[in-house]
């Protein structure tokens, strides 16, 4: 199937160098081996050397196996010489509180920490421990302290649920569970007590630390303790020598949606991770010592982990935190943050770049931008409408402007443009060309090479340092889900298309995973959410577009036998899955159906709920077992229109 582009022209910003694609194409081949990554690894600093580059059996490979590091050491002791006294981050809280904090402050912070953790709690190498924390600037210093003793973390979105806590809690096996009173949101105090609570009754631990941001909210019952009196008789100047640890070490586990089943938990190694991370900083961000860095997501999801807190802080970069939301207490926040601090790389979601568009462009304008020099978007494809407005309004015609393609499970950035390597000029709505070191393709369902313009699932020809090593306690699915779809490819899940100038689109997900305001969420979780509600007997979830979110669950919901369909029971399905698992999943709609449209061997047929949704055609239907089930949904969707009015 070919699908036409949405280009119109290249754009090639004034002041910056640009380079035609035969010359970055032919550069590129160059740094396809394993020892290109081996000599990009001479840039970060390890206790011992690596001298092998790869190894390891398909697909469980091993980068920099003989080297051994430290994130905490190249992340923070290493700016002890020459950045001690520079601005780590400016965080801004939600109701204006600011808080500055050095290098120095971090270095001494994440050392008590540690030594907290090592001394009181006995953590230790190998140890999981997990983390349910808004975004306030002790959440980087927990992560880098446990990964000074070698435990290995796992961080959980605080927009998540008591039990996809709980869940992951068990799944990871956890000790202890870090954690904060609450955070502020859009103007109100919202706590995390009652979720912990729920979620340690689930999945007991043996110890909650809690970090007060809200002061005096939490109430302290048996098994959990305040940071305050936990760091109460550590000294400041305690100094806990940083675990080296071997390159394959996992740093943390994050969990992430897929088609089927439960949330996997991706592990990422130490090695690997830190060298894609250190060279994409300066190939993707073209980060300098001076720049003042905004990665504006929630460290809750893998764009936090590696691009607000590994990447920037292994560059010793000063780094901007805001709490809050885009568009409260007004849609000017963030544009007045970056003018505040003097941002200079911005990186945010096309979500956020469509919602704060639609505010029209008088908030934007308001502001001194002239900090500004690079901007990149992640998370979803970047229509080109959001990319224009996000280049004129924001940028100003001065700044590059990219969309950074990669997966929690890469680790870091794969195709995107490249400002501090080779800049290729930009076209609205593309991701560009694969990072240096990575090769990337775009085939037919049968395996071969699609050809331009058309069509087909994009797939990682080989192995790349911060892949994953594998999923947590699963080595088969983890075999399965990413190694057979293409042998020896790593499947993504995307589709994509390669036009004539070789340059990578990236069109949305194959699968059914959804991409709903750049939160990736299984159709299949949000099903498994909606049959928890007792009236519930089945439920099919799909994606509809949507023009700020991309795209929004929708759920068809059949009844059990005595359960009528009603608002009222509408609103409570759509408090399960809030419940169960996270706001961000809420279905838009809820359309009650008598049965739903399956295939003969009896699965749904989620492209035909689609269809009807949107009113589009319905396609091939020959494999349909039930062609009264179609017009049904079709009857019910045109019921709930009406009444939606
Ligand atoms: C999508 C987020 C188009 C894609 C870092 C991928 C994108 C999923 C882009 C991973 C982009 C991410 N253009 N699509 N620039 N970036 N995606 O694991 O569908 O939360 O598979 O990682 O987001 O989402 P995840």
């Amino acid at each position: 199937m070919a699908t036409a582009l949405p280009f119109e022209e290249y754009v090639k910003v004034d002041g910056w160098k640009f380079v035609p694609p035969e010359e970055y194409l032919k550069e590129h081949a160059k740094t396809l081996t394993p020892e290109f990554w081996l000599s990009e690894a001479r840039k970060i600093d390890w206790y011992e050397d690596p001298t092998v580059a790869l190894e390891g059996d398909h697909p469980f490979y091993r980068w920099f196996s003989n080297g051994k590091l430290n994130m905490s050491y190249l992340t923070l002791d290493r700016h002890m010489e020459n950045r001690k006294h520079k601005v780590a981050l400016f965080w801004l809280g939600e109701d204006g509180s600011e808080r500055v904090l050095t290098y120095g402050q971090y270095h001494r912070l994440v050392n008590r920490l540690a030594y907290a953790f090592s001394t009181k709690w006995g953590i230790k190498k190998g140890d999981r421990v997990a983390i349910y924390m808004p975004m306030i600037p002790e959440l980087p210093a927990v992560m880098l302290a446990l990964a000074r003793i070698g435990a290995i973390f796992s961080v959980v979105f605080s927009g998540f649920s008591a039990n996809a806590l709980a869940e992951r809690i068990k799944d990871s096996g956890a000790r202890y569970l870090i954690t904060a009173d609450g955070s502020y949101r859009r103007g109100k105090r919202i706590s995390l007590q009652e979720n912990v609570r729920r979620a340690t009754q689930m999945a007991p631990v043996e110890g909650i630390l809690v970090f007060e941001r809200l002061k005096r909210v939490w109430i302290k019952t048996e098994g959990d303790i305040l940071a305050d009196e936990f760091l109460k008789e550590v000294p400041h100047s305690v100094y806990v020598e940083p675990v080296a640890v071997e390159s394959h070490h996992p740093l943390f586990i994050l969990y992430t949606s897929g088609t089927t089943g439960k949330p996997k938990g991706i592990i990422h190694d130490t090695g690997g991770y830190a060298v894609l991370l250190n060279s994409t900083m300066d190939w993707v961000f073209d980060a300098k010592e001076e720049d003042v860095y905004w990665c504006a997501a929630d460290i809750g999801w893998i764009t936090g982990h590696s691009y607000i807190v590994f990447g920037p802080f292994m560059k010793g970069l000063t780094s901007v935190m805001y709490e809050g939301v885009p568009n409260w207490p007004d849609p000017g926040i963030w544009w007045s943050i970056v003018e505040r601090y003097g941002v200079s790389i911005f990186y945010t979601s096309p979500t956020a770049i469509r919602l704060l568009m639609r505010y029209g462009d008088e908030y934007v304008l308001k502001y001194d931008l002239s900090s500004l020099r690079i901007l990149h978007s992640v998370g979803e494809p970047i229509n080109p409408e959001a990319w224009w407005w996000y280049y004129k309004k924001v940028g100003r015609e001065r700044c590059p402007v990219g969309s950074t393609w990669w997966m929690t499970e890469t680790g870091g950035v794969m195709i995107s443009h490249t400002p501090g390597w080779k800049l290729v000029p930009l076209k609205p709505g593309t991701n560009g060309y694969p990072i240096p070191g990575v090769s990337v393709s775009v085939l037919r369902p049968d395996g071969s090479e699609a050809s331009e313009g058309e069509r087909g699932y994009l797939v990682i020809n080989s192995p790349w340092p911060g892949m994953p090593l594998s999923i947590w306690g699963d080595d088969e699915r983890y075999l399965k889900t990413y190694w057979e779809r293409f042998p020896q490819r790593f499947y993504t899940g995307d589709y994509a298309i390669r036009d004539g100038d070789s340059y990578v689109w990236v069109l949305g997900r194959a699968d059914e995973v959804m991409n709903v305001a750049g939160h990736r969420l299984g159709t299949y979780e949000i099903e498994s959410a909606i049959v928890e509600h007792e009236a519930v007997s089945e439920a099919a979830v799909v994606g509809i577009p949507d023009e700020v979110k991309g795209e929004v669950p929708v759920a068809f919901v059949v009844l059990k036998v005595g359960y009528e369909p009603s608002e009222e029971l509408a609103k409570e399905i759509k408090n399960t899955v809030r419940e169960i698992l996270s706001p961000i999943a809420v279905p838009k709609d809820v359309v009650f159906v008598s049965k739903l449209p399956k295939t003969r061997s009896g699965k749904i047929m989620r492209r035909l709920l689609r269809a009807v949704f949107l009113g589009a055609p319905l396609g091939d239907v020959t494999t349909l077992e039930d062609e009264a089930s179609v017009e049904e949904v079709k009857r019910a969707y045109e019921h709930l229109k009406g009444e939606l009015g």
